[in-house]
């Protein structure tokens, strides 16, 4: 009987979040601190003819600025030879990739000091058209190079007697976490301490050695809190590199922060997507063929596939189908994994022409979803670890009340509003990759966990010391988890759902290892009960060492370390997926139900009502975990109806790089959220049963709005967001 798994806990890390104790990388305090600011490129693309810091260098307190014409680079001609990571080295060269690329940093010894003179430098540019609209480029990747194909989609496609065939596309958007990024770097001889904002500080550690050709022993990186991130910090960044240059060229410590501007081209975004779905299937529902072409823009510098078709080809049963995904150059920053990268975009086209091909049959969309249900990987033939997506709907739409839903649209209204009722799947995957944690169990009672993991905002903090608690048999006060710091045990960058399946299974096992120890211990003992004592009949609970079926002869495991003159037991231990996974398909699931309101005059769109039922194996913490799933779909209502970065094709511009003009969802438009669990029981994923949620949730969002936007007006909505402006020039 878990003690603490699946009941609610609080953020151990709450109170200092909310008095401000806990630090973020900009508010670290190190003496004789020096300050960079950048200084962004006017134009998208060409080359910089004379950049002149004549009077900026001249400005009260600078104390160096950084070019292209004097960035420091080894002999190899490379910005430090290290790795290209996030496709893109600031002051690298005269080229110019993109509008508001770094061109100088200005150093100065206060903020105010770097930004005055920031404005001081002075760049010249040759200047050539750029190209930055992915629907005017469409046609760069002609052809079906690349397309994964099974069965034979084309021929079913045309055999079939009834078929859809439409396209949706989503524009740019943009993480936009509170916490703007920024680094403090300071070196000690060849020794390099960064304080970053990362979702990864081993990564980071690893990047800037490769810059900076030292050994990674010699770097430290920090970012314990993290004030989101959202995929923003997956990979390493421009500025951690350029904030330690500038730090070793001027023998101090520098501090660099984006600007709410610069966070718009310094890290990446959700690449524009054009999606073309044609759907064929027989009168009885029954899915014949699935074709699947998607584009995204991506930059010069470095391809970015957005991975749209993975999720789409496996989601239902159908024997043919088709699945192309390109990038397109175009003169912006290289595009990045943004909350649920792919997925979300991906099904969003499918999950809107399930609902085309729903009307198209007359069939109710829910039912539609039950017909083409597979238990088996439609790809690989093989079956899910688990998958209560099934339970999803049926609880989901008993939940919603979606039996009274009338299928004609138009057909629901609530006084003159228009009232929509539309639903879709979400899907994600169930990761586990290596990852490693200490545990460190002291004779004062207390266990000290550490991993080079972070939390950027999901409750890592938390879950790790819950599932320290559990295994280790101590109450969670006496747990103290630390994380994000290079010099921890290494963990992988926290991305993709997969961080309680890794790290905590790195610490499960370090609790399994610990608990052998304990036994062995108690074994030295000639009197033992152990002796014979499989470890798996064992568990740790409440302080003492005691066999799971409660059988007599229980050894408190304190005193038992202090008899035996042992102050700590320790483990380090490293989690890798098992090899029973690779006979398994795996994922998790989740099916949302959406209710809209619209006013038909002014074309306003409220999301009243969600319902979210999510199947994402064993809940670990109900409270975090309802707060992650409610979070995506908040995002995903701001995906559906809010988020757009418009850019000026003219200069290549982003005209809206400003929390005031990159609309996000507020408190008015957010009404009744209900998050459901539906657990599964699945000790094939991984030895916690944990998938990933934290992606999950916002996938299949935007879709059951567009859904339900058209059972509201008859309006099919293919282009996101859907604003006012879009309703009403389809009059409403
Ligand atoms: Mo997530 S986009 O893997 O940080």
């Amino acid at each position: 009987m878990a003690k603490y798994i699946g009941k609610e806990m609080s953020r151990v890390d709450g109170v200092a979040k909310v008095t401000g104790k806990a630090k973020y990388a900009a508010e670290f305090k190190v003496p004789n601190l020096t300050y960079g600011v950048i200084v962004t490129s006017t134009i998208a693309k060409g080359t910089i003819t004379s950049i002149d810091t004549t009077e900026a260098s001249r400005a009260p307190g600078v104390v160096h600025i950084l070019t292209h014409e004097n960035y420091p680079r080894p002999s190899s001609g490379q910005n430090g030879g290290g790795p290209r990571r996030g496709g893109f080295r600031a002051l690298d060269s005269a080229q110019i990739f993109f509008n508001m690329q770094p061109i100088a940093l200005v150093v100065a010894e206060t903020f105010e000091q770097a930004r005055f003179a920031a404005r001081l430098v002075k760049a010249t540019y040759k200047e050539e058209k750029p190209m930055t609209d992915l629907i005017g480029a469409l046609d760069q990747v002609p052809g079906q190079q690349g397309a994964r194909t099974r069965g034979n989609p084309a021929a079913a496609f045309e055999a079939a007697p009834v078929k859809i065939e439409a396209e949706y596309t989503i524009p740019i958007e943009h993480h936009n976490p509170m916490e703007p990024h920024a680094a403090i770097a300071f070196w000690e001889g060849d020794k390099l301490t960064v304080f970053d904002k990362t979702q990864g500080v081993s990564m980071v550690r690893d990047h800037l050695a490769g810059v900076f050709q030292i050994p990674a022993e010699n770097v430290r990186v920090t970012s314990p809190f993290v004030g989101g991130a959202f995929g923003s910090s997956l990979a390493p960044n421009y500025y951690p590199a350029l904030t330690a240059t500038a730090a070793r060229v001027v023998k101090r410590p520098v501090k660099v922060v984006y600007t709410r501007t610069q966070m718009f081209t310094g890290h990446g975004y959700r690449s524009h997507t054009w999606q073309k779905v044609s759907l064929a299937a027989g009168r009885d529902g029954k899915l014949m063929a699935f074709m699947h072409d998607s584009r995204n823009n991506s930059s010069t510098i470095q391809d970015w596939v957005e991975n749209t078709t993975s999720h789409p080809r496996n989601i239902y049963a159908c024997p043919n189908a088709l699945s192309i995904q390109r990038p397109v150059k175009t003169d912006m920053p290289p595009p990045c994994a943004m909350r649920a990268p792919g997925a979300v975009s991906g099904m969003f086209a499918l999950e809107c022409a399930m609902d085309e091909l729903a009307y198209e049959l007359k069939i109710d969309p829910l039912e539609l979803r039950l017909i083409n249900f597979t238990d088996t990987e439609p790809d690989s033939g093989k079956p899910y670890s688990s998958k209560a997506l099934r339970e999803c709907y049926h609880l989901g739409a008993e939940k919603f009340g979606w039996k009274d839903r009338s299928f004609e649209p138009r057909s629901m209204r609530d006084g003159r509003l228009l009232v929509g009722w539309g639903m879709a799947t979400g899907v994600w995957g169930a990761m586990q990759v290596p990852a490693s944690a200490k545990v460190a169990l002291k004779v004062d009672g207390t266990a000290y966990v550490t991993s080079a993991t972070a939390d950027i905002g999901p409750g890592t903090y938390t879950v790790m010391t819950l599932i320290t608690a559990e295994h280790m048999g101590l109450d969670t006060d006496k747990v103290k988890f630390e994380l994000g710091d290079s010099n921890f045990p290494t963990a992988p960058v926290q991305g993709g759902s997969f961080t309680t399946a890794s790290v905590g299974s790195a610490i499960y096992g370090a609790a399994q290892n610990i608990r052998q120890k304990l036994i062995d211990l108690a074994n030295k003992d000639t009197n033992s009960v152990f002796k014979t004592a499989k470890l798996e009949d064992t568990e740790l609970l409440e302080g003492k060492l005691c066999f799971k079926d409660g059988s007599t002869g229980s050894v408190d495991i304190f005193d038992l370390m202090r008899r035996n003159n042992v102050t700590v037991l320790e483990d380090l231990y490293t989690s890798r997926p098992s090899p029973e996974r690779q006979n398994y398909a795996t994922g998790a699931h989740g099916a949302q139900f959406v209710e809209v309101k619209i006013d038909p005059a002014v074309g306003t769109i409220k999301v009243t009502r969600v319902i979210e039922v999510t199947a994402c194996g064993k809940i670990m913490n109900p409270k975090t975990s309802h707060s992650q799933e409610i979070g995506g779909v908040v995002w995903g209502i701001g995906m559906a109806l809010h988020e757009a970065t418009e850019v000026d094709h003219r200069h290549g511009r982003i005209m809206n790089p400003n929390l005031q003009h990159y609309h996000v969802p507020v408190n008015a438009d957010i009404h009744e959220i209900e998050t459901l669990f539906v657990e599964e029981d699945d000790k094939i994923v991984n030895p916690l049963g944990v998938k990933g949620m934290g992606e999950l949730g916002m996938v299949g969002i935007p879709a059951a709005i567009a859904n339900a936007v058209f059972h509201a007006t008859g309006k099919r909505i293919r282009d996101l967001p859907i604003t006012p402006d879009k309703l009403l020039a389809e009059s409403i």
